[in-house]
């Protein structure tokens, strides 16, 4: 018999995986703080573009799968994973509030034998220390002897067609050999392949080095368009060259800076820790200035570029096209274009962008001034009053030759233009 599970925090991680589970016949408990969000589930609708409704419904449909706010039903399940926000603060420190909040609102009703699952990207110890304390403390039990403890890092790459949460290798670790064999258990019942380490702080450690490698990566090519572009070479014909190397080499691609919740944010949680151990994090240092710097390069060029029209960004109309901070999915959190768009407006210009995927910026935390601003259509009447334009996400719903064909000036940091016919100064890569 299959163990039944709850799934805490029903975002972006934790909606998939939760049908993922309901799919392979798990009967899964959704719960969140987000009422909108357990209203949409139990009526049968998905809120994140990219998860088809039809996907939710029919698991609810077959009442594998249901949503709630009521924590105290952690009572009914034999598995708990936590799949909350781990965002950085405003001093650019770990905030791991949300799984403490989390921890403490599920351990009254923990029962004995219960498994505890950590999915949520942190630094090395916050599964068997912190979250570990608040157990114990709000259940009365011991982890690893009353309950089980483990964390396992998410590997979801959204928007991504090809990539499939069941067969995407998952690695897990637990507190005690008992834990691991559970969490064998728990994650065998709907994913392929599982890749046991030694322990959670391992677990944790792994995602860390994954997104680490990319913030690397990224912050290597972004340099290297700077460089490369002062010599009159473009970094996206050589990284195609490059990457016909069959071993030893691997594509990472220059853009307008970092975007999303992962990549400019975990890094930074490594490198917290690492100071209580009295080490420094210098590569991910390093990688943060060069990939926060870019959003100025790139109004850098586009100050060129209108130069060369013998404008100013100052009274010029810039519009950004692609406000999500990666193709094709409608997560604007983090995402360069906010930078862009602030800079470009603090230098005086009239700023718009376009976006298939957010119609109209919604309220949040760090981009409130945006909030209520529209999408401009996408009519050659509305492109072409813009003095500049620049990609800063190429989506596959957007039309760029239409683009190139509407606007005279355009600044292309992601290489959307390749091989069509332009006109001699219309592109400008950044
Ligand atoms: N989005 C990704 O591609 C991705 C990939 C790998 C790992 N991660 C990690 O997974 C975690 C979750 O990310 P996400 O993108 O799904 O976030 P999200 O913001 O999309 O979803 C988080 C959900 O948790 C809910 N929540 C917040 N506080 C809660 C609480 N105290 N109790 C219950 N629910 C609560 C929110 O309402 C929201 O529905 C983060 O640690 C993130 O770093 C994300």
């Amino acid at each position: 018999m299959s163990m039944s599970i709850a799934i805490v925090g029903l975002g972006y991680v934790g909606l998939p995986l939760s049908l993922q589970f309901a799919r392979s016949g798990v009967k899964v408990l959704g719960l969140d703080i987000d009422p909108p969000k357990v209203e949409a589930i139990n009526a049968g609708r998905s809120y994140i573009k990219h998860i088809e409704p039809v996907m939710v419904a029919e698991q609810v449909k077959a009442g594998r799968m249901s949503a709630s706010t009521d924590f105290s039903r952690v009572k009914e399940v034999q598995a708990v994973i936590i799949c909350v926000p781990t965002p950085l603060n405003k001093n650019r420190e770990p905030d791991i509030s949300y799984i403490l909040e989390t921890g403490k609102a599920i351990a009254p009703h923990l029962t004995k034998g219960t498994l505890v699952v950590l999915e949520s990207t942190t630094y090395p110890g916050t599964t068997d220390e912190d979250l570990l304390a608040v157990l114990e403390q709000g259940s009365g039990m011991k982890a690893g002897v009353d309950f089980h403890l483990a964390f396992s890092p998410e590997r979801e790459d959204p928007g991504n067609p090809a990539s499939k949460v069941a067969s995407i290798p998952k690695v897990i670790g637990g507190l005690t050999p008992a834990c691991l064999e559970k969490t064998k258990a728990l994650y065998g019942q709907a994913l392929t392949t599982l890749v046991p380490v030694s322990s959670c702080r391992v677990a944790e450690a792994t995602k860390l080095l994954e997104n680490i490698f990319r913030g690397v990566n990224i912050a290597l090519v972004n340099e290297l368009k700077i460089v490369y572009g002062a010599m009159g070479i473009d970094v996206w014909e050589v990284i195609d060259a490059a990457k016909t190397k069959p071993f030893g080499f691997m594509p990472f691609y220059p853009g307008p800076g970092l975007g999303g919740h992962c990549i400019p944010i975990d890094p930074f949680y490594l490198t917290w820790k690492a100071r209580e151990y009295g080490k420094n994090t210098r590569f991910i240092e390093l990688a943060g200035e060069i990939n926060t710097a870019m959003p100025e390069y790139v109004v850098h060029r586009v100050g060129e570029a209108l130069n060369a029209q013998r404008k100013s960004i100052n009274g010029s109309r810039v519009l950004i096209v692609g406000l999500a901070y990666k193709p094709d999915v409608d997560d604007d959190r983090e995402s360069p274009s906010y930078d862009l768009m602030d800079l470009l407006k603090g230098l005086g210009a009239t700023v718009g962008y376009y976006d298939p995927h957010v119609p109209v910026i919604r309220p949040t935390r760090e981009h409130g001034h945006w909030a209520g601003t529209k999408s401009v259509p996408w009519e050659k009447s509305a492109i072409a009053a813009f003095d500049a334009v620049i990609i800063a996400t190429a989506h596959k719903a957007v039309d760029h030759k239409q683009l190139t064909d509407w606007s005279h000036c355009i600044i292309d940091t992601r290489n959307a233009t390749k091989s069509m016919a332009v006109k001699p100064g219309q592109i400008w890569k950044a």
